[in-house]
């Protein structure tokens, strides 16, 4: 399964270095492709693996394709896109209540795609659904909103409770990452547990996708206590099993 990432920002250059590390090699593309140039070139330094710089169609041909983006640009590149990310996994890493796009219906929001003619999510029209650019619980996910945005692909929800800056680092205090990851395909999900376990981080099962709400609110929980905290995105959760 060969792999690429689209948005070079913060968590693009996250996960890329985690990836390249682990000595995969992996597409990166950004709508500044100068950008994907100079973060590949970055990751990629010291690295086991390779980070090639691409633009985003040429990303989209990858099995296994991360969504750096924020919330309203992965709805707007589904909607353009579905037939091309037919069959892929698509992993989806966004907070939208994290300010970074808009939740569904928030100002500037999924009310685009919505528009577009984007089919309904639970039984819901998606224009019904609460915005998710807030930080209160919220009726469905980001993760979901995607998923049905893109119907033949399989949508995975993974790297999103663990900040850009530690996920760089791969590790906090000393203390191995967890990466909780949420899906209805169940190969789909077993294939990025694996990756992230690859990356030297922990990926845990954390079941179907409808548990992406549960993700989306930790994170936002996260950035809450970051900001009463004064943290930069620079906080992570691990889960403490007794096995
Ligand atoms: N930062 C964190 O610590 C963190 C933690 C967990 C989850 N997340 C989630 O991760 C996602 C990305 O966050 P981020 O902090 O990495 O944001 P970011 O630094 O703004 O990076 C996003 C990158 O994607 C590019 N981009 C936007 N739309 C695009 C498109 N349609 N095609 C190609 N490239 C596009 C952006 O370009 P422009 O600059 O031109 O817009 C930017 O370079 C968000 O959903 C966020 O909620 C972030």
């Amino acid at each position: 399964m060969n792999h690429s990432i689209i948005g070079a920002g913060a968590m693009g250059r996250a996960v890329a270095r985690r990836l390249a590390l682990a000595g995969e090699t992996v597409l990166l593309a950004d709508r500044d492709h100068g950008a994907a140039w100079r973060v590949a070139a970055e990751v990629s330094d010291g690295a086991a693996g390779l980070v090639v710089p691409a633009d985003v169609a040429t990303a989209l041909v990858a099995d296994l394709i991360v969504l750096a983006l924020p919330h309203r640009e992965s709805l707007l590149l589904a909607a353009v896109e579905h037939r091309r990310l037919a069959g892929k996994v698509v992993v989806d890493v966004a907070n939208p209540a994290d300010g970074s796009g808009a939740g569904a219906g928030g100002p500037g929001g999924a009310r685009t795609p919505m528009a577009a003619g984007m089919p309904a999510v639970m039984g819901a029209p998606m224009a019904t659904v609460a915005p998710l650019a807030t930080r209160t619980p919220t009726a469905v996910s980001a993760a979901e909103l995607l998923a049905a945005a893109i119907p033949e692909a399989s949508v995975v929800k993974a790297f999103n409770t663990t900040g850009a800056s530690v996920l760089y680092a791969g590790e906090l205090d000393g203390v191995l990452l967890d990466v909780f990851v949420a899906s209805d395909d169940e190969d789909a999900k077993l294939a990025v547990i694996e990756l992230v376990n690859r990356a030297g981080l922990r990926g845990f099962d954390m079941g179907r996708l409808a548990n992406a709400r549960g993700l989306e609110q930790l994170a936002s929980l996260s950035d809450e206590l970051q900001d009463r905290l004064g943290l930069n995105h620079c906080a992570g959760f691990k889960f403490l099993p007794c096995w």
